[in-house]
């Protein structure tokens, strides 16, 4: 049967190559139509929504983390950030929808226990941070939250996985703090003193103590998802136990917190990248003039008092009126 047999290889052929198109136009609807959106980080030179920029797309969530007390009310975030996840800690309010075990170590228990709870479902990127829109710390002329925040770089967070929000190295850099040349000295007040090294053995056991440990100071900083999932649940579990038995003093065992999150955020014992580069990466401020020293002319200045005056920032140091030195854009 000849014929038929010619048929079968004709008709054959003809499925086959049918089933080939139908797997072709399959695989290319699947790849072109189908596929979700993707959503690369952006890069910007500019100012201004970068904040908005990732999370408008909707794909990344960003969230704050906020160590503060009951009688504050960070309520600036909601009206200049709604777009961010606002985590917001009372450490002296047991009644608070989010508190901590002890009101210990200050914001470090605050960092840990946001970290901690929220393993399984953290959102992108976190911004850890204090309460206050003005704070003596805040990396920028009026000492203002508002354009360091949003000025703030998310896509240079994505890239870098920790990124410290300060840049200005008065206070925290070259080298805080000299784990072995102050071990023995017990100077509560500014240093860590001896503390850091014996804290350190026992934070991170089998590591070797740096010899110096630098990064800008005061505990605000930003990590995302991947970079803390890099650690165990169970090393934030066991930082927190540790402050939550240790009977250092909160000043030492805060400081001590607050020199080591970017170690434990994978970065050497000294982070101190200069400030003119430092500024560019984290706040897209490129066209500084900055001096050695890791300051940059128009920035940050050590105040003269860890308090603001009432009324700042339009109520000078000394109760004289004063206009702002920079935008609040
Ligand atoms: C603040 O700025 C205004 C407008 O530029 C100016 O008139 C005023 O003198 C300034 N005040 C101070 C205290 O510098």
């Amino acid at each position: 049967m000849p014929i038929h047999r010619r048929f079968t290889a004709k008709n054959a052929l003809i499925t086959l190559i049918a089933l080939l198109f139908l797997a072709l136009f399959l695989h290319l609807k699947a790849e072109l139509w189908d596929r979700e959106p993707v959503v690369a980080p952006v890069e910007q030179d500019g100012k201004e929504e970068k904040a908005q920029q990732s999370s408008a797309t909707g794909a990344r969530r960003t969230a704050v983390v906020i160590a503060s007390q009951k009688t504050e009310d960070p309520k600036w975030l909601d009206e200049y950030f709604p777009q961010w996840e606002k985590n917001i800690y009372k450490v002296d309010d047991q009644d608070a929808p989010l508190t901590v075990p002890k009101n210990k170590g200050r914001e470090s228990m605050v960092y840990l226990t946001f970290i901690i709870d929220n393993y399984e479902k953290l959102p992108d990127n976190i911004l850890f941070i204090h309460p206050q829109r003005y704070q003596w710390h805040n990396d920028d002329p009026d000492y203002d939250g508002l354009p360091m925040l949003r000025h703030f770089q998310l896509a240079y967070l994505e890239k870098e996985g920790y990124v410290n929000i300060r840049c200005a190295w008065s206070l925290g850099c070259p080298a805080e703090i000299k784990p072995l040349e102050e071990a023995g000295e017990h100077r509560a007040a500014v240093h860590a003193g001896g503390d850091y090294k014996n804290s350190f053995e026992l934070l991170f056991p089998g590591k070797e103590v740096p010899k110096h440990v630098g990064v800008s100071c005061c505990a605000q900083f930003a990590a995302t998802k991947d970079k803390i999932l890099q650690r165990p649940k169970s090393d934030y579990e066991h930082y927190r136990n540790w402050l939550l038995e240790t009977d250092l003093d909160d000043s030492i065992s805060g400081r001590i917190l607050e020199y080591s999150w970017h170690m434990i955020f994978g970065k050497e014992s000294v982070h101190c990248p200069t400030t003119k580069e430092c500024y560019c990466n984290v706040f897209g401020l490129c066209e500084l003039e900055c001096k050695e020293s890791g300051s940059c002319i128009g920035r940050y200045i050590l105040p003269p008092y860890a308090t603001l005056p009432d009324g700042w920032p339009f109520v000078g140091w000394n109760k004289e009126e004063r206009n702002r030195s920079s935008a609040e854009e």
